[in-house]
């Protein structure tokens, strides 16, 4: 059991322009997601506490938060930010296309991209990865900018990295799973 005042949350008061201090700042979290999943493997607990951590962790962001994965629809789940709409229909949106494409997508102007749905009027760049247990998708994480082309593919990278850590210390429940894709 951890409290909160054992975790020093990241906060760079300096844009990121390059590849390395993005890599330093994303290897300090690591270590505080580390600290912040000890003991606890409960699906909300965590996905809860890692939107909260990368909000107040990464500069330049207005939204961080998840869709999850319902039928054929991925519904609002723990997020930081502003409200948001609750319900995205596979292939709609940047979060519906991740979901469906089962693959990252980077949106350095939202207004360029077809579909793109209006949360939060500040947004003007967006990042959306695929969330997977086991090779199963879950859902999607999506974060937000105020600032144009605000993600990159250190970016991209780093929180995929960071995804699957926090999915392997997680016990995700089966009705939360996409069905196993089909062995060929
Ligand atoms: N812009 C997203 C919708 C979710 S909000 O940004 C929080 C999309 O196009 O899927």
């Amino acid at each position: 059991m951890h409290t909160s005042a054992s975790l020093s949350l990241v906060h760079s008061a300096e844009p990121m322009n390059d590849h390395e201090s993005k890599a330093a700042l994303y290897e300090q979290l690591r270590g505080s997601l580390q600290t912040l999943m000890r003991g606890q493997t409960d699906f909300l607990a965590n996905i809860s506490n890692f939107a909260a951590l990368l909000f107040n962790s990464l500069p330049n962001l207005n939204w961080a938060g998840f869709y999850l994965l319902r039928g054929n629809d991925l519904v609002l789940g723990p997020f930081q930010g502003k409200p948001a709409c609750s319900c995205i229909a596979m292939g709609d949106g940047v979060c519906g296309t991740a979901a469906l494409q089962r693959a990252a997508v980077l949106v350095p102007d939202v207004h360029a991209f077809p579909g793109h749905i209006v949360c939060d009027e500040a947004s003007q760049s967006e990042m959306v990865l695929p969330v997977f247990k086991d090779a199963r998708l879950v859902g999607v994480l999506d974060l937000d900018s105020p600032q144009q082309g605000r993600f990159d593919e250190t970016d991209r990278d780093c929180i995929q990295g960071l995804l699957q850590s926090l999915m392997e210390g997680t016990t995700v429940p089966e009705f939360r799973l996409a069905p196993p894709s089909p062995r060929c």
